[in-house]
């Protein structure tokens, strides 16, 4: 079967007239080829998943590997011709008994009770925020005044980062994060973040916290530098999905008024609107990404050992084998078994504390500023659909 399915040129990024749904292409290839063939930008010729039940069966299948020194980018990233040995630490790029290893000191640490501790504190930053955007008057960029700062507060906190270094980190991170960086950009990104976490171990170590970090640093087990590792997978993977989730998804429920509405008369839609949200815009558009551990047929196909696969979450999000109507935003929406955060062994590790803050936000924002609306026409808002994580750049609002 393999002869007849076609060969994508690289991941198809480019949205077509609503800025919410996947690049067309993807609707196509999960209709009439749901497995197919795609060149990775470095040339190699790999696989493009896009239906629900593949991606899901293929990204809980163990013979998939996320061994770091496998793996190709289906995007051409700075660092992507990096594929050298993986750093002690970074769980995200291994496979068992490795991963398994580091990940349940992280599945431990978020607990229900644990995450359920940090609501009062991340409430107050939500308010705090809030409350300085209505005190400006507005019209406002939401992502700078709003989705940037409650997005780095959680994470900083869950790290127990200071006050003081939050905007270097912040910086550090997006450098990381585009295409228009150059690789000297995202190799001192990188070094600033694994500088300013050695400095925090080290306080941590001498002076032991309750937070992330410090509860890791007790374990005299982990070096340092694995420490340091852990700590900038957590930023890396945490804060630029909250603040585009944050984004994004004010966006979103702009452009579907009668959703706002719903979720302004009821607040308490939030969870199911969080779940939707999630589904509806899946701003991880360009993962997951796997590469073959051993020959092995999978519908039909041959995959060799070493080949790379690019599983589109956002493509399994939208395929009518989900639910009805997946093109539409709906938040009354029972709960599905949505993509949005991955599935499997590297599921989001951070997803109790994602679902706690986009809560608090979006039932915030009902509550606080019923009247919200975009300042400026929805053509205008500039997008990211060339990034790793899909979002807006500038949300000009106003109430
Ligand atoms: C709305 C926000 C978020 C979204 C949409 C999201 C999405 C994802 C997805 C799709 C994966 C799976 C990647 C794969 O299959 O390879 C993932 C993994 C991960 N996420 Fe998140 N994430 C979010 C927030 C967070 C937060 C807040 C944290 C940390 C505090 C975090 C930490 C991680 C880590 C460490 C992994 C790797 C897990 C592993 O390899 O075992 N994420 N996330």
């Amino acid at each position: 079967m393999s002869e007849t399915v076609p060969v994508v040129d690289g991941l198809p990024m480019i949205r077509g007239g609503c800025p919410f749904d996947p690049a067309p292409q993807l609707a196509e290839l999960r209709r009439d080829h749901p497995v197919a063939r795609m060149v990775f930008p470095d040339g190699h010729v790999g696989w493009l998943v896009t239906g629900y039940g593949e991606v899901r069966r293929l990204l809980a299948d163990r013979g998939m590997s996320s061994r770091g020194d496998l793996l190709r980018t289906p995007i051409p990233l700075p660092m992507a011709g990096d594929r050298t040995e993986v750093a002690p630490g970074m769980f995200t790029a291994m496979d068992p008994p490795d991963h398994t290893r580091y990940r349940r000191q992280l599945t431990a640490w978020f607990s229900a009770r644990r995450t359920r501790s940090l609501e009062p504190l991340l409430a107050a930053s939500v308010e705090r925020h809030l409350n300085a955007m209505i005190a400006s008057g507005g019209p406002v960029d939401l992502v700078t005044a709003f989705a940037e700062p409650v997005a780095a507060l959680a994470i900083c906190e869950l790290l127990g980062v200071p006050a003081a270094q939050r905007e270097v980190f912040s910086r550090s991170i997006s450098a990381l994060f585009t295409v228009h960086s150059s690789a000297e950009e995202a190799i001192a990104g990188w070094q600033n973040i694994g500088g300013l976490l050695m400095g925090l171990i080290h306080a941590k170590r001498a002076e032991p916290t309750d937070d992330l970090l410090g509860t890791l640093a007790a374990d005299d087990s982990l070096s340092d530098q694995e420490l340091a590792t852990i700590g900038s997978v957590l930023l890396v993977a945490g804060y630029d999905t909250s603040k585009n989730m944050v984004a994004l998804g004010t966006f979103a429920l702009l452009e579907h008024p009668e959703q706002y509405a719903a979720l302004v008369a009821d607040p308490a839609l939030g969870e199911k609107a969080v779940e939707e949200l999630l589904r509806y815009l899946t701003i991880v558009h360009a993962g997951s990404i796997r590469a073959v551990g051993a020959d092995m047929e999978f519908e039909g196909h041959r995959f060799a050992a070493g080949d790379a696969v690019s599983l589109s979450l956002a493509a399994a999000n939208r395929d009518p084998a989900l639910c009805d109507e997946p093109d539409r935003l709906d938040i009354t929406r029972e709960p599905l078994p949505h993509l949005a955060f991955g599935h499997g062994i590297h599921q989001c590790v951070g997803q109790p504390l994602a679902r706690l803050e986009l809560r608090l936000v979006f039932e915030m924002l009902a509550r606080r500023l019923p009247g919200l609306r975009l300042a400026v026409p929805a053509e205008q808002v500039p997008t990211t659909p060339e990034m790793i994580i899909y979002g807006v750049r500038k949300l000009l609002v106003t109430w």
